[in-house]
């Protein structure tokens, strides 16, 4: 099988995917520039796998550098695009850095897929491209909404420009909308880095939990939901890695009968964000503080997806639990707390 060049491979879903790659028969390469990422987690991949995966150290809106990278690896048969930058909230305050850095990238990947003539794309997407959902569970064909935050646009405005790239020419791809990536690597060698305090919420439950942060704010309880907090599907990062490999094998094996595809990765099962906590609490028998306050603005209330798709045509069938999602996330969390080097990478601030 031939070379799979993954943009953005230093970062949380990145890596845990180059595993899943290495350990199906493919050979990657990566593509990550570091501005929020380290390298760190490339030692973990070549201490799980034993594979040392080489970082191209280029910024993606460089043109002449990314193309370099192609002139140097002709062997390269598909792309796995991640690199982009995906905090809702800093992307509120700063829409021109999102646009720039998310849509540029995008567009200097696929012009050189064009021009190299490489034939499979994969595209990571995000649930955020349905807005707050009149329906739930989602389904592929949901309507899209206009986006809550100028990373959710640069999420749909992402996917069209694919979609129009793919119509337009040889090449063939998949979108992959992922709804909450949570978790870490069972070895506890790799798992999310989150720069500054994290705004996601199993990080943040982790951190308050090993004292990194004082206290949890449980962003509502008087939505109206069974438990008045808001419901995602949590989904576990391993079994969002092979949902890609999965992928390519299904474009490489030619099984794709349109030429750009849609597949939400989500388990299927909303979660609350108290169940959320409760589950935490039950498997690292660890009790802790949180306070209620206000909503925050671009929730949706509840979102999580119908699956049938991918699991009909990609054979994928998530297998980690809530359980052992909540448990991964821990162990990872004691695991840098321990190691001083992923102590000093995890480029928290306390609050
Ligand atoms: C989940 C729930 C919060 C932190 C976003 C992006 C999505 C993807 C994942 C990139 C919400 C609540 C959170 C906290 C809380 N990003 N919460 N206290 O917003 O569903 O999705 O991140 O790929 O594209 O949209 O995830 O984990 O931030 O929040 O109460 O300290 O947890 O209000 O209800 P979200 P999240």
């Amino acid at each position: 099988m031939g070379k799979i060049l993954v943009t953005g491979g230093c970062g949380y879903i990145g890596s845990h995917t180059i595993i899943d790659l290495i350990e199906n028969g493919f050979s990657t390469i990566c593509i990550d520039n570091n501005s929020r990422s380290t390298t760190v987690l490339l030692s973990g991949i070549q201490e799980i796998t034993g594979v040392k995966v080489k970082n191209y150290k280029v910024d993606l809106c460089n043109f002449d550098e990314t193309y370099a990278v192609f002139q140097e690896n002709t062997d390269i048969e598909g792309i796995i695009h991640f690199a982009a930058y995906k905090a809702v909230g800093e992307s509120v305050g700063q829409p021109l850095m999102y646009f720039e850095n998310n849509l540029f990238s995008l567009i200097n990947i696929l012009k050189c897929a064009v021009e190299f003539k490489i034939p499979h794309f994969i595209f990571s997407s995000s649930c955020t491209v349905y807005g707050s959902p009149d329906t739930i569970p989602v389904t592929e064909t949901s309507k899209t909404k206009s986006a809550e935050s100028p990373y959710g646009a640069t999420k749909q405005m992402g996917e069209e420009i694919v979609k129009n790239i793919t119509n337009a020419g040889d090449l063939k791809s998949i979108l992959l909308r992922y709804f909450n990536p949570v978790g870490a690597h069972p070895s506890s060698l790799i798992g999310e880095l989150p720069l500054g305090k994290p705004q996601n919420l199993v990080p943040a439950i982790t951190q308050t939990a090993i004292g990194k942060i004082k206290e949890l704010t449980v962003h509502g309880n008087d939505y109206p939901t069974r438990d008045g907090s808001c419901i995602r599907d949590y989904i576990h990062v391993c079994d969002i890695a092979h949902a890609h490999t999965l992928a390519l094998q299904y474009l490489i094996e030619n099984k794709s009968q349109q030429k750009c595809e849609v597949f939400n990765l989500g388990t299927g099962d909303g979660v609350s964000v108290l169940e959320a906590i409760r589950a935490f609490e039950k498997v690292s028998g660890k009790k802790f503080n949180y306070k209620i306050g206000p909503r925050r603005s671009g929730d949706v209330m509840a979102i999580y997806a119908d699956n049938v798709l991918a699991k009909e045509k990609l054979s994928w069938h998530h297998k980690y639990s809530l359980d052992e999602m909540m448990d991964t996330a821990w162990k990872w969390e004691l695991k840098i707390h321990k190691d001083a080097t992923l102590h000093s990478n995890s480029n928290f601030q306390l609050n």
